[in-house]
């Protein structure tokens, strides 16, 4: 047996592509390994989205570079994966800043990770793989889905086609393309037999899911549907939207399919109107607003989590209260918070009036206060309360299991009589912030 190490950064796309990657390797002898230094593969998933993310992966590099030459010297071949977006953004500069990474793999090509190993047996090779390649990958990873999860994620959409002024995701994931229903469906069935009862349809711009089915094209409601329609699927979430395909469609689906549940990451970035406009947004802060009214009207207890951005180049101190207004409108049960990060060959690296960082990060810490704050109120409305939580993995302490509220909370519980996979009905008796406790006896 072999042993592979994957590090996974960033997005849950990324989460799903590595857990692909591990089932391509299985089957060539390969068992995963919770540390690199044991290892004789090593990949690193590596994400672009903020220039930190792009250096992480370099100082990792650096970490793991003197166990490749100690390993090396003992004989043991130890080959080195650079994937994803910082793989795809970069290309043959990974291998320039650390000539001992082997392989450079991009998010469409890593289905070929099997073969271009097998290639590499000529040591002195490095192997750049970064095209958009007209085979498609997931016919490739169909053969080989496994999961033992009770949730799962799918992946639905992949690219981006909106360009929003700071974000390289349409450059790295390329433009937008939706898998045909029929595919999703098969993958979704099994993963059901599997085991899943939760099902994430994943895309970087999931809600703009235009994907083909016999002679018509479905959108992300009607496909919605058609997996609430599989029997064993008891949940649905969808992830990452984009405020301007919230359709009329979609907010229904959400008064109509009780699978469907009752919790949105929906990034609003900013609640100031110029802000939104320079970033390329296309919507404005009452337009978002206007979203999340009418999902509360087809469902009341509708949760909302958001991704924000301070300091944006332009960003005054009149835009930053907005934006903070715009969160004490929306009160979210949960969400991300970045200082802006200038990626070069993006539109809003050249834009006028960068805001220096001293307040970017004065006005991050100030924000991500209110947002802490709220967050703690939301879990603390449902001590006292019930709901079904499905049962996911083990917790710390003896006969503790973790499971997740509709709302997305992370759920402690003690029992000796429920495993991984059942979805039971707690009774909340504590919450802090990050997660809450529960008891399955009132
Ligand atoms: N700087 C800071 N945050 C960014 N994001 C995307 N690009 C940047 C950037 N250049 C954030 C957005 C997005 C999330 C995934 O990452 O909020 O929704
Ligand atoms: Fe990036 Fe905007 Fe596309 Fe989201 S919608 S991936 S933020 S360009």
């Amino acid at each position: 047996m072999k042993k592979i190490y994957i590090k996974t950064y960033g997005c849950q796309m990324n989460v799903y592509d590595s857990e692909r990657m591990y089932e391509l390797m299985k089957p060539h002898g390969y068992k995963i390994s919770e540390t690199y230094e044991d290892s004789d593969l090593i990949i690193l998933n590596t994400c672009h989205i903020r220039e930190k993310a792009a250096e992480k992966i370099y100082s990792e590099l650096g970490r793991i570079a003197p166990h490749k030459r100690n390993s090396s010297k003992k004989g043991k071949q130890l080959n080195i994966v650079v994937a994803g977006c910082v793989a795809q953004a970069e290309g043959k500069e990974i291998v320039k800043r650390q000539p001992l990474v082997d392989v450079v793999v991009g998010p469409q090509t890593y289905h070929r990770l099997p073969e271009i190993l097998n290639r590499l047996s000529n040591k002195s090779r490095k192997i750049i793989d970064t095209d958009f390649p007209i085979e498609n990958k997931f016919d490739e990873l169909k053969k080989i889905r496994m999961n033992k999860n009770p949730a799962a994620f799918l992946s639905i959409q992949e690219g981006c086609d909106k360009f929003c002024s700071f974000c390289v995701v349409p450059y790295t994931r390329g433009s937008e393309y939706s898998r045909p229903v029929l595919d999703i469906i098969s993958e979704a069935k099994n993963l059901i037999q599997q085991g899943a009862k939760e099902i994430c349809l994943l895309g970087q711009n999931v809600n703009a899911y235009h994907g083909k089915y016999r002679n018509k094209t479905l959108s992300l409601d009607e496909l919605i549907m058609e997996v609430a329609n599989l029997s064993g699927v008891e949940r649905i979430r969808y992830m990452t939207s984009h405020p301007v395909d919230m359709t009329d469609g979609l907010i229904a689906a959400h008064g109509k399919v009780d699978k469907l549940m009752p919790y949105l990451h929906l990034p609003v970035q900013s609640g100031d109107n110029n802000v939104l406009k320079s970033m390329n947004r296309k919507y404005s802060a009452e337009n978002y607003l206007k979203i999340i009214d009418k999902l509360k009207n087809v469902r009341e207890d509708m949760a909302f989590s958001s991704d924000f951005i301070v300091g944006f180049p332009g960003e005054t101190e009149q835009a930053f209260k907005n934006t903070l207004k715009l969160v004490d409108e929306v009160k979210y049960c949960q969400a991300y918070s970045f200082k802006y990060s200038r990626r070069p060959g993006t539109p809003g690296s050249i834009l006028q009036g960068q805001v220096a960082e001293e307040i970017k990060i004065e006005r991050l810490a100030e924000l991500q206060i209110i947002l802490n704050e709220q967050q703690l109120s939301f879990n603390k409305t449902f001590v006292g309360k019930e709901f079904d939580i499905l049962l996911e993995r083990r917790g710390k302490m003896d006969d503790q299991l973790v499971g997740k509220s509709p709302y997305m909370q992370a759920v402690h519980i003690l029992t000796k009589d429920s495993k991984i996979g059942d979805i039971v009905k707690a009774h909340i008796l504590n919450a802090d912030k990050n997660s809450l406790t529960g008891s399955l006896y009132n």
